[in-house]
């Protein structure tokens, strides 16, 4: 069982649109898969319950003392525990962070989405001391337009920052927004290659419940 936390105090930065794409994707391989959504939006919840395409466990959790003893009751049953957090660093996503595996932050093309995933980076570095444990983070570059101007400053300005970034970018893409509307994660074109290639990063941080994985079918 692994738990990863999308996490970045940037709102509308992609952390729902990751949880999606993760969480439906190895769903849909076989795995057993659970999200606990701890947005007051009820955003990702709402999309696997209204849609109902992948049977994956939805539980809708605020309360920051729920938060760690839900992630390990799921995990007893579940091979991934996905959670989403709000937009906002909230007590729930300061201990979503402690339990996880992997903390992944989105992060888009401008310069308040580098400002909230590095504090959002602190925030894993002080859960990291709290815990006295090493928590596994990447910044994953979301709505990405590759090799534009803005594309390599962003990526100049998050190394200038320490922050790690993982190989994979989630170009900008109409299919992650009609992925809203039909419930499905992209299953043809670069959409979907794109998240194939994301999970095999994941899978060698090893934050996925297999070792190595060939996810490109
Ligand atoms: N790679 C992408 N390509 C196109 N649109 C994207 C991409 N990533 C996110 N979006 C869009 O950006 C908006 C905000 O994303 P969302 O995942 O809801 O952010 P958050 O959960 O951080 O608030 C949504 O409309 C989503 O469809
Ligand atoms: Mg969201």
């Amino acid at each position: 069982m692994s738990i990863i936390t999308i996490a970045t105090s940037k709102g509308g930065a992609g952390k729902t649109t990751l949880a999606q794409v993760i969480g439906g994707r190895v769903a849909e391989k076989g795995y057993r898969v659970a999200v606990i959504d701890a947005d007051y939006n009820h955003s990702l919840s709402s999309w696997l319950r209204n849609f109902g395409t992948y049977p994956i466990t939805v539980e809708f959790e605020l309360d920051e003392t729920k938060i760690i003893p839900l992630a390990e009751r799921l995990g007893e049953t579940h091979d991934l525990v996905v959670i989403d957090t709000a937009g906002a660093a909230t007590q729930a996503t300061v201990f979503a962070i402690g339990c996880a595996d992997l903390v992944l932050i989105p992060c888009q093309l401008s310069s308040a989405d580098i400002v909230e995933a590095s504090k959002t980076s602190q925030l894993v570095q002080s859960a990291e001391a709290m815990t006295r444990q090493e928590i596994v983070a990447r910044v994953v570059l979301t709505d990405y337009q590759p090799k534009t101007i803005i594309s390599g400053h962003v990526e100049e300005e998050l190394e200038a920052c320490g922050l790690k970034v993982l190989r994979t970018r989630l170009h900008r893409l109409v299919a992650f927004k009609e992925m809203t509307f039909s419930g499905k994660v992209p299953k043809s074109g670069l959409a979907s290659e794109l998240v194939d290639c994301m999970l095999d990063d994941i899978a060698r941080l090893g934050a996925l419940p297999f070792a190595t994985m060939k996810f490109a079918s």
